[in-house]
């Protein structure tokens, strides 16, 4: 269901970031992708939500061509593809609920179902009785649940992360590596760049190697394989 052929990225100082990308990721997949600092991971990740369009390419998501999907539809694209980053991206001015429920697509919904699935998954994350807190009433990990529950309260098919654990200490990142299990457990595509050694080589999963813009490595229930 994510589908790139022959993807190469270029950016504009000249930089060839990703050289002839070719991969296939079903549904349901849980897929960590490693490297070295520079490798590509976050532009391989970008390509996925079209933050990056290709140099060439294409990159079919559920049939749909992400190197030639308008600008105008990208909005559209990016409420069914949730993404969290290293540094959560949360919006300080809105609360907890606030910041989910921003993030959710209503669509003729009634004020009491869209409270009805903010709370659902704040429930899922840990932080319903947080929801009227701010972001910075938060710890790095409470802050990394709000984001997480923000990128699924759309009941997206596939949830894309650059590092989610990167800014967290090691227990914190057990956490949420266990909320993405979860997400994961329920049907839904994960594809997550990470550096963490630790958790790549004890929650097994697919691992997708990127050395300098190419797939090195391609392993089900692969190693993390770098010394550091
Ligand atoms: N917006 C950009 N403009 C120019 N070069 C970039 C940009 N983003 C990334 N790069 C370069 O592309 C290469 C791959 O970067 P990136 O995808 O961020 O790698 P990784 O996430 O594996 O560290 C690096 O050489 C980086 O400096
Ligand atoms: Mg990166």
């Amino acid at each position: 269901m994510i589908e790139m052929q022959d993807v190469y990225k270029t950016y504009p100082n000249g930089v060839m970031a990703l050289n002839g990308i070719n991969v296939r990721i079903k549904q349901g997949e849980f897929v960590y992708v490693v490297g070295p600092s520079g490798a590509g991971k976050s532009t391989f990740i970008k390509m996925m939500y079209r933050e990056e369009k290709p140099t060439s390419g294409s990159i079919m998501i559920n049939g749909v061509n992400l190197a030639k999907l308008k600008d105008s539809k990208v909005p559209l694209l990016r409420r069914h593809i949730g993404v969290v980053f290293q540094d959560f991206k949360l919006l300080p001015k809105l609360t907890v609920y606030e910041n989910v429920a921003f993030a959710l697509e209503v669509i003729e919904e009634s004020p009491k179902n869209i409270k009805k699935r903010v709370m659902e998954v704040l429930d899922l994350v840990g932080l319903k009785n947080k929801a009227r807190f701010y972001p910075d009433e938060l710890s790095g990990g409470e802050q990394q649940r709000v984001s997480i529950a923000r990128s699924i309260v759309n009941s997206p098919k596939i949830v894309i992360a650059d590092e989610p654990t990167g800014n967290l200490d090691p227990d914190t990142s057990w956490g949420i590596m266990d909320l993405f299990e979860e997400i994961n457990n329920r049907g839904t595509t994960v594809v997550m760049a990470t550096h963490n050694r630790e958790i790549v080589n004890s929650i097994k999963k697919r691992v997708i190697a990127i050395e300098n813009g190419k797939i090195v490595r391609d392993e089900a229930k692969g190693e993390y394989g770098y010394d550091s």
